[in-house]
C-alpha cells in the first residue's frame, strides 16, 4: 500500500486552522425579524424558539439585541393590522415595514434589508392579485375564492411591486428583497427605483425561490399561508436545476445586484450552480423549516444544536453563498464571538 500521500497530516492541532477552507463570520449574516402590526407585545413564534413578533414600538429594541450579537443586518417582514384582496397595506405609508424601517433607520446602525411581497398582506395569502378577482369573477359570497386552480395576476402583482419597494426606500430602506418570484419584477422594481430617485438601492432577488414545504414555520409567523391551493404557479419546481439557471439569469439580467437561493440545504446543487455561473454576490434562505427542524431534533436531545447550526451555515459558505440569511443568525454569531 502506498501511504506517501497521507491528508491526516494535515488535520493535526495547529496545522488544521491554516489549511481550513471555508469560515464563517458574522458579517455574512442576516438575521430575519418579524414586526406585527396586531399586537402591542412580543409573541413568541412557537415553531421558531428564540423568535418572535414584535409591535412597532419595540422594533428598534428588537434589533439592538440582533446588533448586539455582531450580526449588522437585518431583513424585515410585516404583518399588516388588515388584508384586502389587493394587499394595499403592503405599500401604505403608515404601513407595518414603512414605520418600523423608519424607526430602525433612525435610531440604529442596522442594515436594514426589507422582503417585498404580498402575501402577508393579501386576504386570499397569495403573491399578488389574483386574475379572476380583477376580472370580478369571484363569488366571495359562495366561497369559490377556495378555488385551487385560482392564480396570480403577474403583471398586476408588478404594479403593486413596485409601489411597495419605493415605499420602503422612502422610508429608509438600504435594500430591497423581491420574494414573490413574478417574472419582470427586478425590472419593474429597478425602474421604478431609479424612477423616483432611488438609485443607489440595491436589489436582492430571490432569483431561484422554490415551491418548498420547507416554509411551514414562517408561514405561521407572517401569517401568510395561502388561504387555498399553494404556489406551484410561481415558485419553481424542486425537481428543476437547469430552470434555476435560467430563471436567475433572467434577474442578472434585468438588474438584481445579489442573487439569493431559498431554501439553503435542501438546495445546495442550486447555490453551487449559482456561484459557478454568475459573477454576482450569492445569498442563500435558510428558511424557516431547516431551523424548526434543528430545533426539534435538539428538543429530544437527538442533536448538538449549537454543532449542527454552525456546520449548516458552514456547508452554505461552503457551496458558494456569500451572505446567508438565517434565523440561527444571533445564536452563531454569539458562539462565534466566544471562540474566538
Ligand atoms: C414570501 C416569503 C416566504 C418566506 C420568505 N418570504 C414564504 C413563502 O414564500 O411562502 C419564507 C421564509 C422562511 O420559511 O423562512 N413573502
Amino acid at each position: 500500500m502506498d501511504l506517501t500521500h497521507r491528508p491526516r497530516r494535515l488535520r493535526r492541532d495547529g496545522v488544521r486552522g491554516l489549511v481550513s477552507e471555508t469560515s464563517l463570520e458574522p458579517s455574512d449574516l442576516i438575521a430575519p425579524v418579524f414586526v406585527d402590526a396586531t399586537t402591542d407585545e412580543r409573541v413568541p413564534i412557537e415553531s421558531m424558539p428564540g423568535h418572535e413578533r414584535v409591535p412597532v414600538d419595540e422594533s428598534v429594541a428588537r434589533v439592538e439585541e440582533v446588533l448586539e450579537t455582531g450580526v449588522e443586518a437585518i431583513m424585515l417582514f410585516g404583518v399588516p393590522e388588515s388584508k384586502d384582496p389587493e394587499g394595499t397595506r403592503a405599500w401604505a405609508e403608515d404601513g407595518v415595514v414603512q414605520e418600523a424601517t423608519r424607526r430602525i433607520t433612525d435610531e440604529t446602525d442596522a442594515y436594514v434589508i426589507t422582503d417585498v411581497c404580498l402575501c402577508e398582506y393579501t386576504d386570499h395569502g397569495h403573491c399578488g392579485p389574483l386574475e379572476e378577482e380583477l376580472r370580478g369573477e369571484i363569488d366571495h359570497e359562495h366561497g369559490s375564492a377556495c378555488d385551487p386552480t385560482l392564480t396570480v395576476d403577474n403583471d398586476a402583482a408588478l404594479e403593486s411591486l413596485e409601489r411597495i419597494a419605493v415605499s420602503h426606500a422612502e422610508a429608509g430602506a438600504d435594500m430591497v428583497a423581491p420574494s414573490g418570484m413574478m417574472d419582470g419584477m427586478v425590472a419593474a422594481i429597478r425602474e421604478a427605483l431609479d424612477r423616483e430617485g432611488f438609485e443607489h438601492v440595491p436589489i436582492m432577488s430571490y432569483a431561484a425561490k422554490y415551491e418548498s414545504a420547507f416554509y411551514g414555520p414562517f408561514r405561521d409567523a407572517a401569517d401568510g399561508a395561502p388561504a387555498f391551493g399553494d404556489r406551484r404557479h410561481y415558485q419553481m419546481d424542486p425537481a428543476n436545476a437547469r430552470e434555476a439557471r435560467r430563471e436567475v439569469a433572467l434577474d442578472a439580467e434585468q438588474g438584481a445586484d445579489v442573487l439569493m437561493v431559498k431554501p439553503a440545504l435542501p438546495y445546495l446543487d442550486i447555490v453551487s450552480l449559482v456561484r459557478r455561473e454568475f459573477d454576482h454576490p450569492v445569498a442563500a434562505y435558510n428558511v424557516s423549516g431547516e431551523y424548526a427542524m434543528l430545533h426539534a431534533a435538539a428538543e429530544k436531545g437527538w442533536l448538538d444544536l449549537e454543532a449542527v447550526a454552525h456546520e449548516s451555515l458552514l456547508s452554505i459558505k461552503r457551496a458558494g453563498a456569500d451572505l446567508i440569511l438565517t434565523y440561527f443568525a444571533e445564536d452563531v454569531a454569539r458562539s462565534l464571538e466566544r471562540g474566538r
